[in-house]
C-alpha cells in the first residue's frame, strides 16, 4: 500500500481526515506531523495522540513540527470559535499514555521521503511551514518525494480569514509561496472545492446510532463544528470537510477534478496570503501544480461516512 504522513493542526476537521485514513485499509499512515493553527502546537499533538488511542491505533507515532509561522514568533489566536477551546469541539476524551517521539517533524518527513520516496505521499492540513523547513534543509526531496495533496487556498476568489485567505494558507503565506514554487509534485485542494462537501447532523446521527466510544466522539465533535458553521455561515447547510476531503483525495484521486496551474502566493501585496493560479505560463513544468476544481461530492460523502465509520467500529 501507499505510505502516508499526515500533517494536522488537529481540529475537528484535521480529526475527521485522520479517521478516514485510519478506516482506510488501502493506505499505510506512517505518521502524524504535528503543526499549529486551530490550536497551538502542543494541544494539536495531544489531540492527535488522543484521537489515535481512542480508534485503536496507539501505535502511529507523532511527530512535533515547528510552533510558529516561519516569519515571525507570535502565534496566531486559535480559532475557538470554530473547532472549539480544545479544537475537537469541545468534547473530551481521555488522554493517550503515549508522549509525542522525540525526533522533530521536519526529520520524520525528510527520512521518510529517503525510506520510501515515490510511494510518499505527505497530506498537510494545516499550514505549510515544517514542509518549508524540510525543503530548506534537504532541497534533494522535492524530487524524491511521490506526492503532496494540500488543503489550502482558493483558486476562486474565497477566504474563510478575509475575502481572500484561506486559513492555512493566511498563517504562513511566505512558506506556501515557497512551497508552491518549489516544483515538488503537488495537488491542491482549496477551500473553494471543500466548501461543496458539506456534512450535515443526518449523518453525524448515523455515528451516534452505531454508539461506540470512537462514533459518539465523532458525533459530539462534529456536531459542535456544524453549530459553528450554521453560526458564521449561515448561508452554507453543513459544515465543510476540507482536509478529509484532501485525505481522500491522496488515496483515491478521481474523487476531484484538476487543473495544471502555475500557482504563487501573494505575499506582499494588498492580497498578501491569496493564491494565485496562472495558466497562461505553463511553461515551466517544475513550478506547475495541480488544483483541484471539481468535486464527486455524492460519492466523495458515501466513502466518507463509510470510512470514518469503519475507524470507529
Ligand atoms: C482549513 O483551516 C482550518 O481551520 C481547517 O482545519 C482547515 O484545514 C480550512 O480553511
Ligand atoms: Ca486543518
Amino acid at each position: 500500500a501507499k505510505k502516508m504522513i499526515l500533517d494536522l493542526d488537529t481540529g475537528v476537521d484535521d480529526t475527521l481526515a485522520l479517521s478516514y485514513t485510519l478506516g482506510s485499509p488501502d493506505i499505510d499512515l506512517l505518521g502524524i506531523s504535528g503543526t499549529y493553527g486551530n490550536v497551538v502546537l502542543k494541544q494539536g499533538l495531544r489531540n492527535s495522540l488522543a484521537v489515535l488511542s481512542l480508534l485503536g491505533h496507539p501505535e502511529i507515532p507523532v511527530y512535533p513540527g515547528i510552533d510558529h509561522p516561519s516569519d515571525k514568533d507570535e502565534f496566531l489566536t486559535p480559532s475557538a470559535d470554530i473547532h472549539g477551546k480544545n479544537g475537537i469541539g469541545e468534547v473530551v476524551i481521555p488522554d493517550s499514555n503515549k508522549e509525542p517521539e522525540t525526533t522533530s517533524a521536519v526529520d520524520f518527513i525528510i527520512d521518510s521521503v529517503k525510506t520510501y520516496g515515490k510511494d510518499l505521499v505527505y497530506v498537510p492540513t494545516g499550514p505549510l511551514t515544517n514542509l518549508d523547513a524540510a525543503i530548506k534543509r534537504a532541497p534533494e526531496i522535492v524530487d524524491q518525494i511521490g506526492q503532496v495533496v494540500l488543503m489550502g487556498g482558493a483558486l476562486t476568489v474565497c477566504g474563510n480569514v478575509n475575502p481572500w485567505e484561506e486559513a492555512n494558507i493566511s498563517q504562513d503565506p511566505e512558506a506556501a509561496n515557497r512551497v508552491f514554487r518549489s516544483g515538488i509534485p503537488a495537488k491542491m485542494i482549496g477551500l473553494d472545492v471543500t466548501l461543496q462537501t458539506l456534512l450535515t447532523k443526518k449523518e453525524t446521527q448515523q455515528w451516534r446510532d452505531m454508539d461506540t466510544p470512537g462514533s459518539r466522539f465523532l458525533a459530539d465533535m462534529t456536531d459542535f463544528y456544524i453549530g459553528a458553521y450554521a453560526k458564521f455561515h449561515p448561508h452554507l447547510h453543513g459544515c465543510g470537510l476540507h482536509d478529509p476531503l484532501a485525505a481522500a483525495v491522496a488515496i483515491d484521486p478521481t474523487f476531484v477534478k484538476t487543473l495544471p496551474m502555475n500557482m504563487q502566493v501573494d505575499v506582499d501585496g494588498p492580497t498578501r496570503g491569496r493564491t494565485i493560479g496562472d495558466n497562461t505560463r505553463l511553461n515551466d513544468p517544475r513550478k506547475t501544480m495541480e488544483v483541484a476544481v471539481q468535486v464527486d461530492v455524492p460519492r466523495f460523502l458515501r466513502e466518507f461516512m463509510s470510512r470514518t465509520s469503519a475507524a470507529c467500529r
